[in-house]
């Protein structure tokens, strides 16, 4: 195993989503679906979650021990806007709050504003699929950057739409649930990709006028490598036809703020603008296409690789993945990328350091190769609520007792701490974890 460095002033932390680790919300798409029947693998719900609303400080300690400069959070719009038109003054405080806080122990944070759940208020109009969700996220936006602005100069407006386009109306496995199929799927799409182009011009707006001009605005994308299972032309066609539906739509819609087929709308912004000043890359896995005769899945088998490394859900462990994804969005934007997700679930704490050494690793041959590669954000910080799967999936880096609320820092996570303060993996710290 090589030694490796990143540079000194390296943005590395962890990344969190509002719903998954706040707890105490009833008022959102994701509690509601979760008192459906079977909907969540192991029968939890987010309502307990890592209970970090009132467990900031902790929290914090915890980033400052594993020596973390950066942080990524969201924002649970269902807290700020309660009830359509009605923003909350103590849900914005808590916020400045809490990236005060993170700030003063410098920690840099990163804002989501959409990460997957929804104001019930909103699920219950149609949610994204109803074009009202357009103006509904941009004034949102507005009333968080009027609030807390001036502290925040790294904005992510959406995380994943594909995800949450393709498991609420294609699978139907997260809300709305409703199996709409391929229409709704882009319809969503098309809200989104207005919502974000929206959204960014709202957010750079608004800190223009308190007088900033060091702000980034852009999104998380998701991205996972498709590969031919036989290496043949026809599977080969096949993964280009998921990777325009699943990849293209969105980040050309929103890098470009252009509309492909089967988009309506041709162009959302102005010709020749980049709507994105960096480009966040959510990555996890990698995924094996080959044929079948079903239309509906357009003619498309997904499956995993076998005889490789996996996780506890079954993902293929694949690190060079993100080194061919950070090279093929950086070579077709050239701006600024953020490894804006990466993580494993692990209970066991098994494979999480050689995951995050190999993912890192791959981070460290991207800049080498001149790739502007700005921050790493692991997924995450404590286990917590994660979508369908409940409670039972592990990511953290710190291990969380729901019971007790109790946080022990994972053997991962003091490997991680290592590397965040020497920006370096040497040859001691590889010796002592791997
Ligand atoms: C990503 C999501 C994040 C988390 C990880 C495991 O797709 O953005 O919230 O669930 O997967």
């Amino acid at each position: 195993m090589k030694e490796f460095n990143l540079p000194d002033n390296f943005l590395m932390g962890t990344s969190t989503a509002s719903l998954q680790i706040e707890g105490g919300n009833r008022n959102n798409s994701w509690y509601d679906w979760s008192l459906k029947p079977g909907k969540i693998k192991d029968g939890s719900n987010p309502l307990r979650a890592a209970d970090h609303w009132n467990r900031l400080d902790e929290d914090i300690e915890l980033m400052k021990k594993m020596n973390n400069n950066a942080y990524r959070m969201s924002i649970e719009w269902a807290r700020i806007e309660p009830e359509e038109g009605k923003y909350d003054n103590e849900a914005l405080e808590h916020y400045r709050e809490e990236i005060i806080k993170l700030k003063e122990n410098n920690i840099c944070p990163m804002v989501t504003l959409h990460h997957f759940s929804n104001p019930l208020w909103l699920e219950k109009k149609g949610g994204w699929v109803n074009k009202n969700s357009i103006n509904a996220f941009i004034k949102y936006t507005e009333t968080v950057v009027n609030y807390i602005g001036e502290y925040v100069t790294y904005w992510c407006t959406i995380n994943e739409p594909n995800i949450f386009s393709l498991m609420g109306y294609i699978v139907g496995d997260w809300p709305s649930g409703e199996k709409r199929g391929f229409r709704a799927y882009f319809r969503n799409a098309e809200n989104m990709i207005k919502a974000h182009i929206g959204a960014y011009n709202a957010i750079h707006r608004i800190r223009k006028e308190k007088g900033f001009s060091d702000t980034m605005v852009g999104a998380a994308n998701h991205i996972v490598i498709f590969d031919s299972k036989n290496n043949n032309f026809f599977e080969k066609l096949s993964c280009r036809v998921n990777d325009y539906c699943f990849h293209k739509i969105f980040t050309i819609g929103m890098c470009e703020g252009r509309g492909i087929f089967p988009l309506t709308g041709r162009r959302y912004g102005e010709k020749g603008k980049t709507y994105a000043d960096f480009f966040g890359i959510n990555y996890y896995t990698r995924n094996l296409v080959s044929l079948c005769f079903n239309p509906l899945k357009l003619f498309t088998k997904v499956e995993t690789k076998n005889d490789t490394p996996k996780n506890d859900l079954g993902w293929e462990i694949y690190p060079e993945g993100l080194y061919r994804a950070g090279m093929e969005y950086y070579r077709k934007y050239r701006i600024p990328v953020f490894i804006t997700e990466n993580g494993t679930a692990d209970a066991k704490d098994k494979v999480r350091a050689k995951f995050l050494y190999d993912h890192l690793y791959q981070i460290s041959r991207l800049i080498e190769s001149g790739v502007d590669v700005r921050g790493y954000y692991q997924w995450t910080l404590t286990d917590n609520f994660e979508w369908a799967e409940g409670e039972a999936a592990k990511f953290g880096l710190v291990e969380l007792n729901y019971e007790t609320q109790e946080r022990r820092l994972r053997r991962s996570a003091e490997f991680y701490s290592e590397i965040c303060a020497r920006k370096a993996v040497t040859k001691e710290i590889i010796e002592k974890y791997l």
